[in-house]
């Protein structure tokens, strides 16, 4: 092995990452910026604009990065179990502290002990499966 193969995260473009798992879904969901965007209506109507969110089935941590771009003081905590996608909202987020991610399954009975929070103000997922 040279110093060439070493497989590294430092200065991957996390930002080209979500740009084309963004496109990606899209193809399935074309109006899916609209329920995001709707999604986050209802819980500022509901719980205010710094809220605790629990991204369920996060992926790469879409629905985060739409909460902290309209709502710069929320905190959130994102779930999933596919560790490709965790990598890339990992980097994503890697200097943010408001966020933290969980390698969880939903269907395991227990995933819940694995949150660092007790209670969220919302529950927010897209498509878990
Ligand atoms: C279509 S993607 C949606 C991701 C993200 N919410 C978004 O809008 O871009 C579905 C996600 O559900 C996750 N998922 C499916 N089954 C799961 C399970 N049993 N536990 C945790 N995550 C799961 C997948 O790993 C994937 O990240």
């Amino acid at each position: 092995m040279t110093d060439t193969d070493i497989t590294t995260t430092a200065g991957t473009d996390w930002a080209a990452w979500q740009q084309s798992w963004d496109r990606q879904q899209e193809w399935y969901m074309p109006d899916r910026e609209e329920r995001f965007r709707i999604m986050l209506d209802m819980v500022e109507a509901l719980v205010g604009p710094a809220p605790r969110v629990l991204d369920l089935a996060c992926g790469t941590g879409s629905i985060t990065a739409r909460l902290f771009a309209r709502f710069p003081g929320a905190t959130s905590t994102g779930v999933d179990l596919d560790p490709a996608l965790l990598a890339i909202a990992e980097g994503t987020f890697a200097d943010d502290d408001r966020v933290s991610f969980v390698t969880a399954d939903l269907k395991d009975p227990d995933w819940r002990a694995k949150l660092p929070y007790d209670s969220y103000d919302a529950v927010l997922t897209r498509s878990a499966r």
